[in-house]
């Protein structure tokens, strides 16, 4: 058991890992697809607002950057540095501003002055970046993030890239605007809300943790209790039974654990009581046996018939130790299910009619009736000899337990797709509270005047066992006193 324990996760620690391998893969979908959806949100609201100074101010610059005066056009670097300042206050991050003329040639850029060696000024940015041909021939060019490493610096960031055309009434498209802003701010936000949500998804793993430890305790109880109860029925303890409770699935298991050790007892109580009556059985013959043969060894007479009779009593107890054991043979083959039951067709009625031949002779000598009645064509399927068993049994028994000048009664007829075997008789009857006990084995209602008849208390329980293989019935009604009635009831073969 140990190596068990030392192998696998116990089955509370496999819900406590199930839940939480639920929660952290749930958890992870969840937080990727927030930021996803909450970046994409952030960016697009950004490229929006770009967009719209880009084309702003490709517009304002347009009239005075076609107008060619040296003058003007100087105003522009100046303007364009402007921009770039007053969109620095309003959206607190570092906007670059470039203007470029039809040839993709930088004329203006917002850093001129204040980085200059970075300064982009009359560089051909068309050759490198294919998009600023798409806008100068009018193509529309959507904004687009990129993530770029600057000079000087290890860390790439993220910057967005908006295009705007700048149109002439006359001239059409004499250059366009490039705007560059850095998207430090949303990847900061971003990075802010990761970790809150890397928090809170902490905190919610250890309270499920927490709680399916707790809860686990709670479904695992249930299998320990059973687990314990198993131990002590092994041990021979039958007479465990486990609480009923926890969800509907472990109450269908303690319920079905209950009937099963239920049982196992009964069959253990069976077994010892069977033991124990059938050494008592073969006792009382073999004990008249032992003071029998002592008596003729001590035996001092001369006279043959006296050593007869002895001889013959000492017959007859072991023609009871026969039969005994024969009953009991028959009984645990059937128990072990050895028996198996012919599927004949058997005419019932010709089959009652000759195992009563025989019982005749018996009804005789106690001067009782034995009368028959019969319906036409009565065939059920099953095993001739040991239908005949079972009919003489009851019928046996009937005369047997019948006063002289009685009356045995038996009818066969069809009820509802059964053919029935009704045996009555005028006999003493059976006590209301031995009733449910007839059938066990062994069992007589009165001990001592049955051993006296030669019973052993067997023949009624093989006789319910036949017909329990015959997928029949046995019921019996009795009034002490007044008699009984035997039903066998078996399926008609249709
Ligand atoms: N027709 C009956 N009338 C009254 N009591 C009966 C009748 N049939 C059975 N019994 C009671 O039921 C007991 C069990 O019957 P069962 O046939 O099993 O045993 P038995 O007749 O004593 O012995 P055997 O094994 O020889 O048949 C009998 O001992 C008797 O007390
Ligand atoms: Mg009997």
């Amino acid at each position: 058991m140990p190596t068990n324990r030392t192998f696998f996760f116990s089955f509370r620690w496999q819900i406590v890992l199930t839940y939480l391998l639920i929660i952290v893969v749930g958890l992870t979908i969840t937080n990727i697809s927030v930021l996803n959806i909450l970046g994409s949100y952030m960016i697009s609201g950004r490229k929006e607002t770009y967009r719209l100074y880009a084309n702003w101010i490709a517009q304002v610059i347009s009239y005075d950057y076609a107008s060619g005066d040296p003058d003007i056009l100087a105003g522009i670097g100046y303007d364009i540095q402007d921009f770039g300042e007053e969109i620095l206050n309003k959206e607190r991050e570092s906007t670059r501003i470039l203007v470029l003329n039809k040839n993709g040639v930088v004329d203006y850029d917002s850093y001129n002055i204040i980085r200059g060696p970075d300064s982009l000024l009359k560089q051909n940015l068309g050759k490198e970046f294919p998009e600023i041909g798409l806008v100068l021939n009018g193509e529309s060019v959507e904004p687009r993030e990129l993530y770029i490493r600057p000079q000087n610096s290890k860390e790439s960031m993220l910057v967005l890239y908006t295009y705007a055309p700048i149109q002439h009434e006359r001239h059409g498209i004499i250059g366009m605007v490039i705007m560059s802003t850095s998207l430090s701010g949303i990847e900061q936000t971003l990075d802010e809300v990761r970790t809150k949500l890397g928090a809170y998804s902490m905190a919610i793993a250890v309270v499920i943790i927490l709680t399916s430890f707790l809860a686990s305790s709670y479904i695992t109880k249930p299998i320990k209790e059973l687990t314990g109860v198993i131990r002590l029925m092994s041990q021979g303890h039958l007479d465990q039974r486990v609480k009923i409770r926890g969800s509907r699935e472990f109450r269908q298991l303690g319920e079905a654990f209950n009937i099963m050790s239920e049982k196992l007892e009964n069959l253990d109580r069976a077994r010892n009581e069977f033991v124990s009556n059938a050494s008592h059985e073969l006792k009382t013959p073999l004990s008249a046996i032992k003071v029998l043969t002592e008596s003729l060894i001590h035996m001092e007479v001369d006279d043959p018939s006296v050593y007869n009779e002895f001889l013959n009593d000492i017959n007859s107890e072991i023609d009871r130790l026969n039969t005994i054991i024969n009953d009991l043979l028959t009984l645990v083959k059937i128990d072990t299910e050895e028996v198996q039951i012919d599927q004949q067709p058997v005419d019932l009625v010709e089959l009652v009619k000759n195992t009563l031949r025989g019982l005749q002779i018996l009804a005789q000598q106690k001067h009782i009736s034995l009368e028959a009645f019969y319906d036409d064509d009565l065939t059920v399927s099953g095993d001739t000899v040991k239908l005949q068993q079972v009919i003489s049994n009851i019928v046996d028994n009937a005369i047997k337990y019948t006063p002289d000048g009685g009356r045995v009664t038996v009818e066969v007829y069809e009820n509802s797709g059964n053919a029935v075997v009704k045996i009555s008789d005028t006999g003493i009857g059976i006590p209301a509270n031995d009733l449910p006990h007839i059938f066990d084995r062994f069992f007589r209602v009165d001990k001592a005047r049955s051993r006296a008849t030669g019973g052993t208390g067997l023949g009624l329980s093989i006789a319910h066992k036949i017909i329990l293989l015959h997928g029949g019935n046995i019921r019996v009604v009795s009034e002490e006193g007044k008699g009984s009635i035997f039903y066998i009831e078996l399926p008609l073969n249709l």
